[in-house]
């Protein structure tokens, strides 16, 4: 028998420490870390034994595979984030904040796996199966044959889920409910959640089920977050959206059989999520291009180009040290751009108030947004409405050169679909299109830009009557 430790772990990153701390080092977290028993846990290794090893059996590389390696959910937007699929004998954790849709999205691939013939296993820790049943009654899923459990003990899981029909994929929702009696913390902490993942892991590997583990990302410290199995699993999805927006992105961090850069886009609506297929047009719905300060980015996620509005709003400040506020867009980036437009541009912001918004809430973190940004700025503290109906895309480095981006044509492409008359963009840019009706002004620098911007103020006068 191990003998027990006390160990002190962080509950958010997993760091050990041999003593209590008020901060972990490690994520500069406060207060997340808790003390827990070792063992057989992690850091404490397994338990010492007599048993001699077994000699498993070698195989060779270039053997045949059996099995389809995907299932497919027929979700577009999910199979596109997955890669193509749900892998088999992998394992994928789900993450997202408490209440984003996590349950509501696996129910429906579950429920769409099943129609086309897979066996599915839901196993729910956080409700009741009445619970279950009815969710899916209003996402239209239930009368499918997908079997439910409610449990949370890992050992008891195993055990069904060897007992049923060998299962196409299992869903464990959450991974911070499962609770194994080889370690002896409470439940939620980072020892259960990682043996419990461990389990569930090894569980995929053995019998060739695509498992899907929940996790929920935690703020407060006090139950262990996604982040401490994120290195065991094969990918890590995590959904995200913002308060008071009804749609939700599914965002890849982590795959080992596919890109990590894909996004999904789903809207929530009382019949659960819908496929948001051009997103664009949801960024773009509540659009007034006739107001100073917005810009059209055309950015790119993945392999799939999005157009978003980005607003920015400059106005005299009444505080000592004027404020830079900015919602989905990097701050130090921004600072960046204005110290560009100062320092080459002779645009002075210094007695004024910066906020920038990312229109519906959406996050970007392409540089190729410096340009857009550029333009709403200067847009807003001048009062001048940009050109309408065209889109902005582009590098800006510090000496206030533009600079090409990737995917130009694709970018490009998507705006002419949508409508727009025409882009503004880096002058090294290589693929353009070639449409007569769409314009393309390229710039090579940054006062260029705004030398232009400024020029427009005449032209924005109201238009004569003829
Ligand atoms: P849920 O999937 O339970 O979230 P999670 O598993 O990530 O905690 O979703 C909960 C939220 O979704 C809840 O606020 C209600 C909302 N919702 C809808 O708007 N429509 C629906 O059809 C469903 C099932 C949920
Ligand atoms: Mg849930």
């Amino acid at each position: 028998m191990a003998k027990t430790r006390t160990q002190f772990v962080c509950q958010n990153c997993g760091t050990v420490y041999s003593r209590w701390a008020g901060k972990c080092d490690a994520c500069g977290e406060w207060n997340t870390i808790v003390e827990e028993g070792t063992s057989g846990g992690i850091g404490g290794g397994p338990a010492k034994s007599s048993r001699k090893g077994r000699v498993v059996a070698l195989t060779s590389l270039s053997g045949s595979i059996e099995d389809a390696p995907r299932i497919k959910s027929g979700i577009a937007e999910l199979d596109r984030v997955t890669g193509g699929g749900f892998v088999r004998g992998s394992a994928l954790l789900v993450g997202g904040d408490p209440g984003i849709g996590k349950s509501t999205l696996l129910t429906q691939a579950a429920a769409a796996l099943a129609r086309q013939g897979c066996h599915v296993i839901y196993v729910s820790g956080e409700e009741a199966v009445a619970q279950i049943r009815l969710r899916a009654q209003r996402l239209g899923a239930a009368n499918t044959t997908v079997e439910l459990a409610a449990e949370t003990n890992v050992e008891d899981i195993l055990a069904t889920l060897t007992n049923a029909k060998k299962p196409d994929l299992v869903i464990i929702d959450s991974i911070q409910t499962l609770w194994s009696e080889a370690v002896d913390s409470s439940p939620g902490t980072v020892t259960q959640v990682r043996t419990g993942a461990q389990a569930m892991i090894r569980f995929a590997k053995k019998t060739g089920a695509a498992v899907v583990l929940v996790g929920h990302v935690t703020k407060d410290g006090q139950i262990a977050g996604p982040r401490v199995v994120e290195h065991m699993v094969d990918a890590v999805l995590y959904f995200e959206g913002e308060g008071g927006h009804q749609y939700r992105i599914l965002r890849t961090v982590k795959n080992r059989f596919g890109p990590t850069d894909e996004i999904g886009v789903f809207e929530m609506s009382d019949h659960g999520l819908r496929e948001v297929n051009n997103p664009s047009e949801l960024f773009l719905g509540e659009r007034n291009s006739n107001a100073p300060g917005a810009a059209v980015f055309a950015g790119m996620e993945g392999t799939r180009p999005i157009l978003v509005e980005i607003q920015a709003l400059v106005a005299p400040t009444s505080l000592g040290t004027p404020r830079r506020a900015v919602v989905g867009w990097d701050s130090n980036r921004l600072s960046m751009i204005l110290a560009v437009l100062e320092a080459h541009c002779g645009v002075r912001f210094g007695q004024h108030d910066v906020y920038l918004n990312v229109a519906g809430g959406y996050r970007i973190s392409e540089p190729a947004a410096d340009l857009a940004v550029a333009a709403a700025l200067v847009s807003s503290l001048a009062g001048i409405t940009l050109p309408q109906n065209y889109v902005f895309f582009g590098e800006v480095s510090l000496s206030g050169a533009v600079r090409a981006v990737s995917h130009s044509g694709q970018r490009l492409k998507e705006a002419e679909k949508l409508g727009f008359k025409g882009a503004i963009l880096p002058s090294g840019t290589s693929e353009t299109i070639k449409s007569p009706s769409f314009r393309q002004r390229s710039f090579g620098d940054l006062p260029e830009l705004v030398a232009a911007i400024a020029s427009g103020k005449r032209r924005a006068s109201p238009p004569t009557q003829n």
